[in-house]
Formats: C-alpha cells, sequence, structure tokens
C-alpha cells in the first residue's frame, strides 16, 4: 500500500491542504482504502495545531474538511515509512533533503513536479504569498490531479 506524506513549514496552512484535497480524488475512484495519505511539517511552530483557520474556511467552500487534523513535525521514521514525500515549496526541499537519510532520499520530490505549468513552489499564504487562500488551493487543486495521475501511471492500480 503506498504511502504519501507532504510537507510544508508549519503543517497548518498547504500541506493539511494537499492532505484533504488529495484524499478527496483518492475517495472520487475508490482508492482511499488503497492508499495512506498523511502531512508534516519542517518546523516544531505549530505542533497539535490545528489547520488555520483561513485555510480552512476556503477549503470547505469547496468541500474539504480539515479541522481534525493536527500539525506535527515531521519525524526521522517518517522517511521509512513513506514511500513518496512531497515538499510543497523548494525551501521545504531543501530543509528535507538535508534531514533525509541518505537511502530515503529519492523520495523527497517537490509537489508541483508534474504540473511545472504552475512553478515550482506553491506559494505560502501564511505569509500572504499567492493571493490568498483561494489562489493556493487553485494550485493544490492542479498540483493533486497532476500528481495523481502520474501515480496511477506509474505506481497505484486504477
Ligand atoms: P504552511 O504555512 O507551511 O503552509 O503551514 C506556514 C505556517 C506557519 C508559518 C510559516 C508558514 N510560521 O512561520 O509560523
Amino acid at each position: 500500500m503506498p504511502r504519501i506524506l507532504f510537507v510544508c513549514l508549519g503543517n497548518i496552512c498547504r500541506s493539511p491542504s494537499a492532505q484533504v484535497v488529495f484524499e478527496a480524488l483518492l475517495r472520487i475512484r475508490n482508492l482511499d482504502t488503497d492508499v495512506v495519505v498523511d502531512s508534516a511539517g519542517t518546523s516544531d511552530y505549530h505542533i497539535g495545531e490545528p489547520p488555520c483557520a483561513l485555510m480552512q474556511d476556503a477549503a470547505r467552500q469547496r468541500g474539504y474538511e480539515m479541522a481534525h487534523l493536527r500539525a506535527r513535525q515531521i519525524e526521522p521514521g517518517d522517511f521509512a515509512r513513506f514511500d513518496y514525500i512531497f515538499a510543497m515549496d523548494r525551501a521545504n526541499l531543501a530543509d528535507l533533503l538535508w534531514m533525509a537519510p541518505l537511502e530515503h532520499r529519492s523520495k523527497v520530490r517537490l509537489f508541483l513536479e508534474h504540473a511545472p505549468e504552475l512553478g515550482e513552489d506553491v506559494p505560502d499564504p501564511y505569509y500572504g504569498e499567492g493571493g490568498g487562500p483561494d489562489q493556493v488551493l487553485d494550485i493544490i487543486e492542479e498540483g493533486a490531479m497532476a500528481l495523481l495521475t502520474h501515480l496511477l501511471q506509474t505506481e497505484l492500480c486504477p
């Protein structure tokens, strides 16, 4: 069973959004019991906190519920536990590559790797980048779709 981890800095905006969006895509395809999805932050800034309210509200408007999630920091065991570790931006990618044991480093990729037209980084809404939660969700939805399409072609059984 493939295990997928989405990682941003705080685990309160982008990576929990990617988690619920990706879970919803899997559910539509009846793949939700075949794939484990989780999210984490590279920092310890918001451990135990729910996703930020602005992001929750924007997500709920689109039918994604995030209130049950709580932020956690990535831990060493995650690099062995997960098959794919997707960084939401290049700073997260650099941090993860620095943390990852050599044998697991190839699992660490950019979330938008398969949607190059969207750029490389999911903007950080916490710092007001990218025009706000709705624009960030637009990118995450498109990126998640591109990622699932790639995984279906390569790994997951449709
Ligand atoms: P996230 O957003 O990485 O998408 O969860 C952030 C949340 C908190 C902080 C930075 C980014 N912070 O510096 O506290």
